[in-house]
């Protein structure tokens, strides 16, 4: 028998924070092909767009749940054991469209050490399945079959997800899933964050900023506070309007981005977040994050699928022209950054 998953949480959640409640879907019920679970699912995707996805009573969902763990396990050692010098010796592959894989930190204190947020991707093709093996960091490169396993298996899942959709969408079979493919090249990575437990003057703050994800589906795995969601769907969102997810034990935290968002014409929602200091005393701790995030594949040209679901695309999408995935993310980068220079 499998040992127990190690808890992470050091102390619990506010039981008086106000939260969002999120709905919770089976991993399980959407392996046997229960049709209301993927309704369920499909309204939250098109509304709010973010889900408790259960990982209990399946064995993909407890092999993925033992890699996260054994991922968080890992990552403390590998945050808290590696300077800036070996960081350095990662020659980071440049994103073209794709968040570059690398380390990243947001700021260093006066003792050397990482402050608000440090960050290592590691990309699915960086791994050596689709292309050649790109040169880990020491530090990573001893968690190879580690990393390949969890990102497997989390686009395994997120191809479950899929299914289920383009079920409920009316598209034919495989038309989303046949766009996710692992045997080509594409920006699926690995994600893993360590929110350094922040000073008093910063308890509170906002650690990263509003937005949503550019890729198909984000899948979060995290044992401290601190992500958070807007209450109302409006674009412009109140700070009386953020809640709290509560993480939850065996439940992964997943939202769309808005590479399915294109695809289905706006059918189905990227789900909007922010990340603050954690709430409550578990702002004394170091927050991990474990993330696998699932894009469509290099080759896939950014425009909407038919359906009778989905409205035809308009005579300005139309004259926009063809983009691959790729094209699709810069000049959606470009136009975020764009708007924040005029801000
Ligand atoms: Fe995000």
């Amino acid at each position: 028998m499998d040992p127990p998953l190690t808890n992470f949480n050091p102390t619990p959640f506010p039981a008086s924070l106000p939260t969002i409640s999120l709905k919770k879907i089976s991993l399980s019920k959407l392996l046997n092909d229960d049709e209301a679970e993927s309704r369920r699912m499909f309204d939250v995707c098109t509304n709010e767009g973010f889900f408790y996805l259960d990982l209990t009573g399946e064995p993909k969902g407890q092999k993925f749940l033992r890699e996260l763990h054994d991922v968080r396990q890992e990552a403390e050692g590998i945050f808290t054991g590696t300077t800036m010098e070996v960081w350095n010796t990662w020659e980071a592959r440049k994103g073209e469209g794709h968040v570059s894989s690398g380390y990243k930190r947001a700021a260093t204190n006066e003792k050397g050490g990482a402050e608000i947020l440090e960050v290592f991707n590691v990309a699915h093709s960086d791994l050596g399945d689709t292309t050649t093996p790109f040169q880990l960091p020491s530090c990573l490169s001893d968690h190879t079959p580690l990393f390949r396993s969890t990102i497997r298996s989390g686009h395994n899942i997120a191809s479950i997800i899929l299914g289920a959709l383009e079920k409920c969408i009316q598209l034919p079979s495989s038309s989303l899933t046949s766009l996710h493919r692992l045997s080509e090249t594409s920006g699926d990575f690995l994600n893993v964050l360590r929110y350094p437990a922040p000073p008093a003057e910063r308890h509170g703050t906002v650690n990263f900023p509003p937005h949503r994800d550019a890729n198909s589906i984000t899948i979060l795995f995290t044992w401290l506070g601190g992500l958070q969601v807007p209450e109302s769907d409006a674009e412009a969102v109140d700070e009386d309007n953020w809640r709290f997810v509560e993480p939850l034990p065996d439940h992964a935290i997943v939202n769309l981005g808005e590479a399915l968002q294109a695809l289905t014409n706006g059918v189905l929602k990227a789900g909007k977040h922010r990340v603050v200091a954690p709430p409550g005393n578990q702002v004394n701790f170091d927050k991990y994050s474990v993330i696998v995030s699932t894009r469509p594949t290099d080759d896939t040209i950014m425009r909407c699928l038919q359906s009778p679901l989905i409205p035809p695309e308009t005579e300005e999408q139309i004259s926009e022209g063809n983009f691959t995935i790729k094209q699709w993310t810069i000049r959606k980068a470009m136009r975020v950054m764009g708007a924040t220079h005029k801000a």
